[in-house]
């Protein structure tokens, strides 16, 4: 289904019947991904269905078998197609499994770090209750105009609370205003060099029971030789590591869209 399975699929075929070709092929696919990967590191996601993933046709199987998209969120995922940064977007058919996750542990009160255009802001304010709440933070009033009017159409602006301010001060201002342990859901999706500081902060703002999902913790396959990488992908490297180990949660890193843990606070 991934990209690395279905190339070494076709390796050992290629070995066991033409050996020669299949390796001097192999060769000159993993040069081209190597200098095509350093041009567009996100080219390497696994599965996102916008970018990497479109071309795939069981990807389109998948999405084709699978995606309910609400009709508005259908119209903000082409409206945000028109932005130069679309690649940023969530992968649909990952927003719709966090809305699912949301549905499953009865969620009233989600955290959005990083809304962008605010495709995963609408879907989980779709999947909340009426009176449950998404505190959306991001620091770009331009990227999160493009999506308050379809908040609006979908019915559903009364649950976004958007902050435009670096999403550490919503979280300290959450924390100090006695919110720890009342949120359900969290989706990490901002700067990555922050991660581990957005980590430990949604740590304490989840209650037992919550979720903390991190995106990108493959970084387009980045993570594979992290210390020789920027510190985006050193940084996340790290807090994978982190995870790995941390009593704190349990967790599952799946690798839909870009990678995606999940971190169940104990
Ligand atoms: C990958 S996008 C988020 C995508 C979004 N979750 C979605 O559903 O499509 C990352 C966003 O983080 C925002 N951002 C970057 N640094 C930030 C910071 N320090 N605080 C809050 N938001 C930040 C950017 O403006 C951008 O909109
Ligand atoms: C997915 O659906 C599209 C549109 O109906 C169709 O053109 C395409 O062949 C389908 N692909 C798969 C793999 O199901
Ligand atoms: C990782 O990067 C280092 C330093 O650039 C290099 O020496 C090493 O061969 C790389 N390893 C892999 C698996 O790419």
């Amino acid at each position: 289904m991934s990209y690395p399975s279905n190339i070494c699929r076709w390796f050992y075929r290629s070995v066991s019947k033409e050996a020669l070709v299949g390796t001097i092929s192999l060769g000159v696919v993993f040069v081209a991904g190597y200098f095509y990967g350093k041009r567009r590191p996100f080219t390497m996601s696994i599965s996102k269905s916008h970018g990497g993933g479109k071309d795939n046709p069981l990807m389109q199987y998948v999405l084709n078998h699978s995606l309910r998209e609400h009709p508005v969120l259908n119209k903000l995922r082409l409206r945000t197609m028109e932005d130069p940064w679309n690649i940023m977007m969530v992968a649909c058919e990952q927003a719709q499994f966090m809305a699912n996750l949301a549905r499953l542990i009865k969620a009233k009160k989600a955290l959005e770090i990083g809304v962008y255009t605010g495709y995963n802001t609408l879907s989980m304010a779709l999947a909340l209750p009426d009176d449950g709440v998404v505190v959306a933070c991001d620091i770009s009033e331009k990227y999160t105009n493009i999506g308050k009017p379809f908040w609006k159409e979908a019915g559903v602006e009364h649950k976004v609370d958007l902050r435009i301010q670096p999403a550490l001060n919503t979280l300290d201002e959450l924390l100090s205003s006695g919110q720890a342990e009342t949120f359900d859901f969290v989706f990490i999706d901002a700067d990555k060099v922050n991660y581990d500081n957005y980590y430990e902060k949604s740590l304490l703002l989840v209650r037992k029971g919550g979720i903390i999902a991190i995106d990108n913790v493959l970084w387009g396959g980045q993570v594979l030789n992290a210390s020789s990488k920027g510190p985006d992908t050193v940084a996340i490297d790290k807090l994978n590591k982190k995870l790995h180990r941390d009593v704190r949660i349990t967790l599952s890193m799946l690798t839909v869209g870009d990678g995606l843990t999940l971190a169940v606070k104990l």
